[in-house]
């Protein structure tokens, strides 16, 4: 699962393995379904607030590179769509939802630990 409900849980700042457990943000930085882009290392992540879950995703668009956290968001679905081509992709699970055979977005699951947004990355 790729999101997280509104829950403690213990972090970790290391774990074995190539998962890595990286602060993005703070839950009061983020507004219900804007994107916000933020920076980790030298990669730029997207994170999404829906309602009582949140999603981060890379910040740029597997097709052409386009900054997706410009993108707009249906809450319903679930989805981003590009501001480029105007792909979806699941904020679930990445996969392009028009074009399945596509290539999809990463996504990295998040968890919440008093009130800071972790989510884990790769090294
Ligand atoms: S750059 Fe995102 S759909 Fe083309």
């Amino acid at each position: 699962m790729h999101s997280a409900r509104f829950r403690r849980k213990k972090l970790n700042q290391a774990c074995g393995g190539n998962v890595m457990k990286q602060e993005l943000c703070r839950i009061t930085d983020l507004v219900d379904a804007v994107p916000k882009l933020v920076k980790v290392d030298n990669r730029a992540i997207a994170v999404i607030q829906i309602e009582a879950d949140i999603y981060a995703i890379d910040a740029r668009c597997p097709h052409w590179d386009a900054i997706m956290a410009s993108g707009t968001i249906s809450k319903k679905r679930r989805e981003i769509t590009c501001p480029m081509h105007r792909f979806r992709y699941s904020l679930v699970d990445g996969a392009c939802v028009a074009s399945p055979s596509r290539p999809s977005i990463a996504t990295y699951a998040v968890t919440l630990d008093e009130g800071r947004v972790i989510a884990d990355i790769g090294p």
